[in-house]
């Protein structure tokens, strides 16, 4: 497959991974998935996930509820994308499918060259165990461990994790370490969640309102840490949001309604997390 085209738009920047520039490219995603859908080939080295044609119908007695209807999105390597929508636009439906956590009614789902909608549960579990970090609203950090058991615990069934100490730095942790959770604020907790996420050295980060029990100064504290990890580390990094302030920190912002991406920007000038304040 040809890597420009002149249906494609570009955007490229550099970032800093592992203390060498590293060079990533945004492309226009509506062109991408309709080339994909075309030639059904091999996907192209920056795309970790290539989704077409999602749909997703939850079935509740007598009625029907379409969370998702028709979704077409890759996410590309070392990208900062943010999910914008409205509550039950579908967002949290739309990253469980990518993360393996749900499948889809109708579509497919490439991780790779791996169509996770056909995977069996044990290659699934497999996929969220080595591949994916998630962080979720509510940290789920276990009250009885400190910071760094917490961190330990996943990265003791990982097959190439970070030292729970480095990940605890990388979130502006390093300080707080043999802190128990009661011990720490929640802005805290929840960079212990995302120091957790992040030391199996996932390929994609997925994050569903990691702010949202947050107040704007340690919700901002969290962006942050999300950002440096994503700077640093390199790791593919998708964060749902339903506050518009957060998506200027990214660098592309998918915008979902009623199940549908309504609208993809790509952020010419993102503002850094401590730039924003809601
Ligand atoms: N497990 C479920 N069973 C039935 N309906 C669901 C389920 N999960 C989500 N939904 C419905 O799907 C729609 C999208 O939900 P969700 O993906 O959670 O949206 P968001 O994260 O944007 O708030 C909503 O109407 C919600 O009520
Ligand atoms: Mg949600």
């Amino acid at each position: 497959m040809s890597k420009s085209g002149p249906t494609l738009q570009f955007l490229t920047g550099i970032k800093q991974f592992e203390g060498r520039q590293l060079l990533y490219c945004v492309r226009a995603p509506k062109d991408m998935s309709r080339e994909k859908q075309i030639n059904h080939e091999p996907l192209d080295e920056h795309i970790v996930f290539h989704a077409h044609g999602i749909t997703k119908v939850y079935q509740m007695g007598e009625v029907q509820v379409h969370a998702l209807r028709g979704i077409d999105l890759d996410l590309y390597r070392g990208e900062f994308t943010v999910l914008l929508g409205a509550s039950g636009s579908g967002k949290s439906t739309l990253l469980n499918i990518l993360g393996g956590l749900d499948t889809p009614t109708e579509g497919h789902v490439y991780y790779g060259e791996r169509d996770l909608t056909r995977a069996t549960e044990s290659e699934l579990t497999e996929y969220r165990r080595f591949h994916v970090g998630f962080v979720f609203q509510f940290y789920n950090l276990i009250p009885s461990l400190t910071a760094r058991e917490n961190v330990a615990l996943v990265t003791e069934i990982a097959s190439a994790p970070m030292e729970p100490e480095h990940a605890l730095k990388l979130v502006g942790l390093g300080a707080r370490m043999d802190h128990f959770p009661a011990q720490l604020s929640g802005g805290e907790q929840q960079r212990v969640a995302i120091a957790r996420a992040i030391a199996k050295n996932p390929d994609v980060l997925l994050c569903d309102e990691p702010t949202g029990a947050l107040d704007s100064k340690t919700g901002i504290s969290v962006l942050e840490a999300l950002h440096r990890v994503n700077q640093e580390s390199g790791t593919t990094t998708a964060v749902i949001t339903h506050n518009a302030v957060i998506a200027q920190i990214a660098d592309r912002v998918i915008y979902l309604a009623d199940g549908q991406i309504s609208d993809i920007r790509i952020n010419e000038t993102k503002l850094a997390p401590g730039e924003v304040t809601w």
